[in-house]
C-alpha cells in the first residue's frame, strides 16, 4: 500500500553532530534528537533527514564511514538509534537516514585490508588504486583534483601505489565495477530497511561511476561539486544501473520508502534521470540554492523542475539551505535584508507543489556564522586549501535552544563550534510562542501548507517588476523580490492566509512573500 507521502512532506534535515547533546561531551546526539522529538512534531514536519552518525573517524564530519552497520559512540548506540526511531514514529515522524556509497573511510576494514595485502590483491580491488609510475613517482594516474583541494590521489604508505579519494585522504572512492562491493551495499540497505528506516538519503549520488579509463578531466582538473557539469567522475550515465539494482530491493519492504539523491547535475534535465519510475524518489534540486533572490531566476528554476519532473512522474524537491552551503539568511543580504528574504523565499518555497526541505536551524532565521576562528574549523575543504576556502563550518554552529547558559542549551558539556552571542535572542526559548518570530512563522507556513494542498502552478500577471505570482489550487502566492514596496490592489478582497513580514500600509515590503485563500 502506498500513500505516497514522500510526494508533498516537509523533512526536516537533522545535523545530528549540531542539534541536541544529551550525554555533554560537546557534540549532538541520538539521544539528543530523541528528547527533541516533540519540538519536531510541533513544527510539524513529515520527516527527518539525519546526516551520518555512523562509526567514523570524523575527518568529513562523519561522511567518512568506518562501519556502515554501527553508530559512533559519539553519537550513541543501536539501542538509541532504534529508540529514537521509535519515539520518531510514534509521533508521526518519518526517518530517512544517510547513505555513502562513494566512499568509504580509510578506517574501514575493507581499506585497511587493502593496504595490508598488495597491488593485484582482491581486497585492493574493491577501491580505485594504480601503480606509482616508476619513471614519474610524483605524478598521479591522472589529472583528478579533490573536491576539497588538493590532489585526488595519495600514495600509499609504501609508496608503491596510488588511491583516489575524490574528497579527503581519508575517504577512499570505491570501486563500483566490482560485485563485491554492490553486494555489500545491497546488504547495508537491507540492514537500515530491517531496522525500520523509512529512507535513504543517497551521498553523492551522481558519483559512484567513473569513466572507463579515468581519464583527464579538462582544464586543470579541479571540478567543483556545487554547480558542476558532467565530468570523468561525476553524472556519468552507468550510475543509473546501481539504482536500477536498488530500487526493486526497497519496494520488497512495506511502507512506501524512498530514496533521495544528492545529485549535482549541471541540468533539470539530467536530474530528472535520476527519478525515472525504476530508479529514485526525489533528487535535490539545487538551482534555488545557486540562485540569487530575483524573480526571473526562482522562475527559471521553479519551470524547469516542474517540467522536467512531471516527465518521469517524480515530485519535484525543493531545497535552500542544507549542511554544505552558506544559510540562506546570510546568501541574501546583510541583517533584517538577508532574514526578511529568507522568509519571503521560504513561504514561496512552502506553497511550491512537491517536497520541502528545511535544514535544521533555518526555522529560528539562523544565519552563517562567518566569523568562527580558525582553530575551531573541522571542514577538511579549509584545511586542505590552507585556509584559502573557508569551508561549511558556518552552517553547522550547534542550535540554541535556550536563551542562556553554556551553548545555550545545546548540551551541558558546551558546543563543539562556538555560537555567536546574538543567537541569544534567536534560541528556541526566545522565539517559542513569539508573535512574529521567526520559528512561529515557520510553524504557520508548514500547517497551512498542510491545509491548502499544492496541486498545480499556474503563473498570474505579476503585480510589478520582480514580483512573481502563482496560483497553485489552493493559495495564490505573490513573492515581491525587488527593493520597493508593491501594492496588492489587483488581489483586493481576498482573504489573507500569511505573510512573511507585515505589511506596509497595505503593500507588500520588499523581499516579502503572502498568500490568499484561492
Ligand atoms: C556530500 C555531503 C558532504 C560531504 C561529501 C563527501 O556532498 O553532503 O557533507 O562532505 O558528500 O561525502
Amino acid at each position: 500500500m502506498s500513500d505516497n507521502w514522500w510526494r508533498d512532506a516537509v523533512i526536516y534535515q537533522v545535523y545530528p553532530r549540531s542539534f541536541a547533546d544529551a550525554n555533554g561531551d560537546g557534540m549532538g546526539d541520538l539521544a539528543g534528537v530523541r528528547s527533541r522529538i516533540g519540538y519536531l512534531a510541533d513544527l510539524g514536519v513529515d520527516a527527518l533527514w539525519l546526516s551520518p552518525f555512523y562509526a567514523s573517524p570524523q575527518h568529513d564530519a562523519g561522511y567518512d564511514v568506518s562501519d556502515y552497520r554501527a553508530i559512533d559512540p559519539r553519537f550513541g548506540t543501536l539501542d538509541d538509534f532504534d529508540a529514537m526511531l521509535a519515539e520518531a514514529h510514534g509521533a508521526g515522524i518519518r526517518i530517512i537516514v544517510d547513505l555513502v556509497p562513494n566512499h568509504s573511510s580509510s578506517e574501514h576494514e575493507w581499506f585497511k585490508a587493502a593496504l595490508a595485502s598488495g597491488p593485484g590483491s582482491n581486497e585492493r580491488a574493491r577501491y580505485h588504486f594504480r601503480d606509482v609510475d616508476p619513471a614519474r613517482p610524483e605524478v598521479p594516474p591522472n589529472n583528478w583534483q579533490s573536491i576539497f583541494g588538493g590532489p585526488a590521489w595519495t600514495k600509499t604508505p609504501d609508496g608503491k601505489q596510488w588511491y583516489l579519494h575524490l574528497f579527503d585522504s581519508s575517504q577512499p572512492d570505491l570501486n563500483w565495477d566490482n560485485p563485491e562491493v554492490h553486494a555489500e551495499f545491497e546488504s547495508i540497505l537491507r540492514f537500515w530497511l530491517d531496522r525500520g528506516v523509512d529512507g535513504f538519503r543517497i551521498d553523492v549520488a551522481h558519483g559512484m561511476v567513473k569513466a572507463d579509463g579515468l581519464p583527464d578531466t579538462g582544464g586543470d582538473g579541479s571540478i567543483e561539486m556545487i554547480g558542476t557539469t558532467q565530468a570523468p567522475f561525476f553524472d556519468q550515465d552507468g550510475v543509473h544501473e546501481i539504482y536500477r539494482r536498488w530500487r526493486p530491493v526497497i519496494e520488497e519492504y512495506e511502507g512506501d520508502r524512498i530514496f533521495v539523491a544528492e545529485a549535482w547535475t549541471d541540468s533539470a534535465e539530467r536530474r530528472a534521470l535520476y527519478l525515472r519510475p525504476d530508479e529514485l524518489h526525489q533528487a535535490f534540486n539545487f538551482d534555488l540554492v545557486l540562485a540569487p533572490f530575483a524573480a526571473a531566476d526562482f522562475r527559471k528554476a521553479i519551470d524547469a523542475e516542474i517540467a522536467n519532473n512531471a516527465g518521469v512522474g517524480a515530485p519535484c524537491t525543493w531545497v535552500l539551505s542544507n549542511h554544505d552551503v552558506q544559510r540562506h539568511v546570510t546568501r541574501y543580504g546583510d541583517g533584517e535584508l538577508g532574514l526578511t528574504r529568507a522568509r519571503g523565499a521560504t513561504q514561496l518555497l512552502m506553497a511550491l507543489p512537491g517536497v520541502v526541505y528545511v535544514y535544521q536551524g533555518e526555522e529560528l532565521g539562523l544565519g552563517e556564522v562567518l566569523d568562527l576562528p580558525d582553530e575551531v574549523r573541522e571542514d577538511p575543504t579549509f584545511h586542505r586549501t590552507g585556509g584559502e576556502q573557508i569551508g561549511r563550518d558556518g552552517c553547522r554552529v550547534p542550535l540554541p535552544w535556550k536563551r542562556d547558559g553554556l551553548s545555550l542549551g545545546f548540551g551541558e558539556g558546551g558546543s563543539w563550534l562556538p555560537q555567536p552571542e546574538d543567537w541569544s535572542d534567536k534560541s528556541v526559548e526566545a522565539e517559542d510562542g513569539e508573535a512574529g518570530s521567526t520559528l512561529e512563522f515557520y510553524r504557520t507556513a508548514i500547517a497551512l501548507r498542510g491545509e491548502n494542498k499544492a496541486t498545480v502552478l499556474t503563473w498570474l500577471e505579476d503585480p510589478a517588476e520582480d514580483t512573481l505570482a502563482f496560483d497553485n489550487g489552493a493559495v495564490v502566492n505573490v513573492t515581491n523580490f525587488g527593493d520597493e514596496p508593491v501594492s496588492l490592489a489587483a488581489f483586493e478582497g481576498k482573504e489573507i492566509l500569511l505573510t512573511s513580514t507585515d505589511l506596509q500600509e497595505g503593500d507588500l515590503p520588499a523581499g516579502s512573500t503572502i498568500w490568499f485563500k484561492r
